[in-house]
């Protein structure tokens, strides 16, 4: 593949440095991922290379043991483009200063004025929308730079050194909510002036080539969901290797959906599928018993995926001339924090330590680990897949597991103090789940946001505002049932099957009214939540609605679904399940992360 132009990504361990690759290939041209404190720069001085990208990390600049790279790069001449960390990284490298933000803090939207001047603000208007995550922010310009960008918290949020064609952003425009993110990549890559002869198709080959030599003369076991991830994998396997020679193994862990199991089997032998269903929720429910933990959760789902096919293996006597495959992709990789800089965010199921393992030791193999949701569509439609299964909203390995939250704790009566903010009114709930922040993990409480204000835009813009300013509050709640907040009571539970089938039954709803209206295609994911929390007085808990607009998972937005919706899902739910109070969850990601756990 040397034979292309291409541009070099230095990955200090931001969740989005993979997608800075993922994005560059869109605009066919190749990239390249590299550790940068392992590169040297004669090796980025090769004529082929036309660009370098620092990317973001989870780490300050000025830190002890922060990630670095030999600052002869930048005198190679060639067109850096530094964003968040790497913009830090570049302006502290060469004179500037970066300090940490007590008030400089933005996660999601922020509104940012540019510089026209700037070739890397070709075609995008004097203030747009970008994407914003972190802590720290350039304070002191590095020696020959001027601004070229500024948002309300952030004054350096873009800058550059005309002659030495050095650029620098705070914020991320390889997500898609960054509306003119791509063209600022398109930009740099003008800048770069690399030739964009680089396509999927070859990339597809390439890995085809790689995946033959892996496998040899091996079978292949395939865990498969009814998700595309595993399906779009099947298929992708037995093409290259023949259906005969890939077997698929779904494992009905307890933790599905309504009717989840009939409708997989139903059509993943529709496609051709050789699939054995191993029926196993008393296995998973079982290791579950008693724990309330997200991570453990997780690891514990994973591991029992491990255990129910080593059963599998020792009961049909499978040996070495078999491989197990995943239809792991990349948001799965970088969230469980497996490259080097990066830091966990959730353990992905199919990323248990004891799986990594077996990857290491080269006894697993990942067809589509490195694409994204978006990319592996794109090659599920090439593949000839049906529409119905390429477009399902996605659902997590671990199911309903990390949809029902638990909680050790048994509180029987929390008064909720309410706090003024602006002209919305907010109470924090004692309940905890995860975010993403600054390419860090959070593990915070919900608001309940309390207003008048019916607007999703405007719902979501207070609730990232409120989030940005606090160091207690990861999520924002809107309430879509009438209840009181005054009091609150935790109910100590873990995951039990009268959980499970509560759940299925809210979500069942939820999955009709959005077929029924027509909506389904208008999002791209919809988890909903059990939380053991209870408003009523009688200890009957709550769900949240989690509508997501989203591209590739790895930047969202609430689903703006018309009220209307909301209405009949919350009435509906309210009348025909056991649960006493429906919320929206209004948050963006970051600052939260799609699942609650
Ligand atoms: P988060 O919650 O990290 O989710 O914003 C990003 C996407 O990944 C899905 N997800 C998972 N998928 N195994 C999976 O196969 C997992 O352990 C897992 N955890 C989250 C999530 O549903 C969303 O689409």
């Amino acid at each position: 593949m040397s034979q292309y132009e291409k541009v070099i990504i230095l990955d200090f361990g931001g969740q989005y440095a993979h997608l800075i690759a993922s994005r560059i290939r869109r605009e066919q041209v190749l990239a390249e991922i590299y550790n940068p404190d392992e590169v040297t720069p004669e090796e980025l001085n090769k004529p082929e290379i036309k660009g370098i990208i620092l990317s973001g990390g989870p780490q300050s600049v000025y830190e002890d043991g922060s990630p670095q790279c030999d600052l002869a790069i930048f005198k190679l001449g060639k067109p850096v483009l530094g964003i968040c960390y790497g913009h830090q990284y570049l302006s502290q490298s060469l004179g500037g200063t970066v300090t940490p933000g007590k008030h400089g803090k933005e996660y999601g939207r922020a509104e940012v004025k540019i510089d026209e001047n700037c070739p890397l603000f070709k075609d995008i208007p004097k203030e747009s929308v970008f994407w914003m995550s972190h802590g720290d922010s350039v304070t002191k310009l590095g020696d020959g730079f001027s601004t070229c960008g500024s948002s309300e918290n952030c004054p350096q949020a873009a800058v550059w050194d005309k002659d030495r064609n050095l650029y620098g952003i705070q914020f991320h425009p390889e997500v898609t909510h960054s509306k003119y993110g791509s063209q600022l990549l398109k930009n740099f890559l003008d800048i770069c002036a690399v030739k964009g002869d680089w396509t999927i198709e070859q990339y597809l080959d390439d890995q085809a080539d790689v995946l033959r030599k892996k496998i040899g003369d091996k079978n292949i076991i395939l865990f498969v969901s009814g998700g595309v991830d595993s399906t779009v994998c099947f298929s992708f396997l037995s093409k290259i290797i023949g259906k005969d020679r890939v077997k698929g193994l779904f494992v009905d862990t307890g933790l599905l959906r309504h009717e989840e199991v009939e409708f997989v089997e139903r059509e993943i032998r529709n496609i051709g599928a050789d699939l054995t269903v191993l029926r196993e929720s008393n296995t998973f429910l079982g290791n579950l018993e008693g724990k309330t933990d997200p991570e453990e959760k997780r690891e514990i789902i994973g591991n029992t995926f491990l255990e129910v096919q080593r059963k599998y293996f020792s009961d049909n006597q499978i040996g070495d001339d078999t491989l197990l495959a995943q239809g792991t992709i990349y948001p799965d990789t970088i969230e469980t924090g497996a490259t080097k800089n990066s830091v966990k965010i959730k353990t992905h199921h199919n990323r248990v330590p004891e799986i990594q393992k077996l990857i290491d030791d080269g006894k697993v193999i990942e067809p589509i680990a490195d694409l994204y949701k978006d990319e592996v569509r794109a090659l599920g439609e090439a593949l000839g897949l049906p529409k119905e299964l390429v477009w399902r909203h996605p659902f997590p390995g671990p199911g309903l597991g990390v949809r029902i939250l638990c909680s050790a704790e048994k509180i029987e009566k929390l008064s909720l103090a309410v706090t003024d903010y602006k002209y919305v009114q907010y109470r924090t709930l004692p309940l905890k789940s995860v975010g993403v922040q600054g390419d860090f993990r959070t593990y915070r409480n919900p608001a309940i946001l309390e207003t008048k204000e019916r607007d999703l835009e405007t719902l979501e813009k207070i609730s990232t505002e409120l989030i940005n300013k606090s160091e207690i509050i990861n999520r924002v709640l809107y309430p879509l049932s009438d209840n009181k907040f005054e009091t609150c009571e935790v109910i100590s539970c873990d995951l039990d099957p009268a959980r499970v089938q509560r759940l299925q039954k809210a979500d069942h709803i939820v999955s009709q009214v959005l077929l029924e209206m027509n909506l389904y295609s208008e999002i791209w994911q919809f988890p909903v939540v059990l939380a053991p929390i209870s408003f009523d007085g009688k200890g009957i808990e709550s769900v949240i609605l989690r509508p997501i607009d989203s591209i590739d998972a790895m930047s969202a937005t609430v689903g703006k679904l018309p009220w209307e919706f909301f209405e009949t899902v919350t009435n509906k739910i309210l009348s025909d399940t056991d649960i006493s109070s429906v919320f929206l969850d209004i948050t963006s990601k970051p600052p939260g992360t799609i699942e609650w756990e």
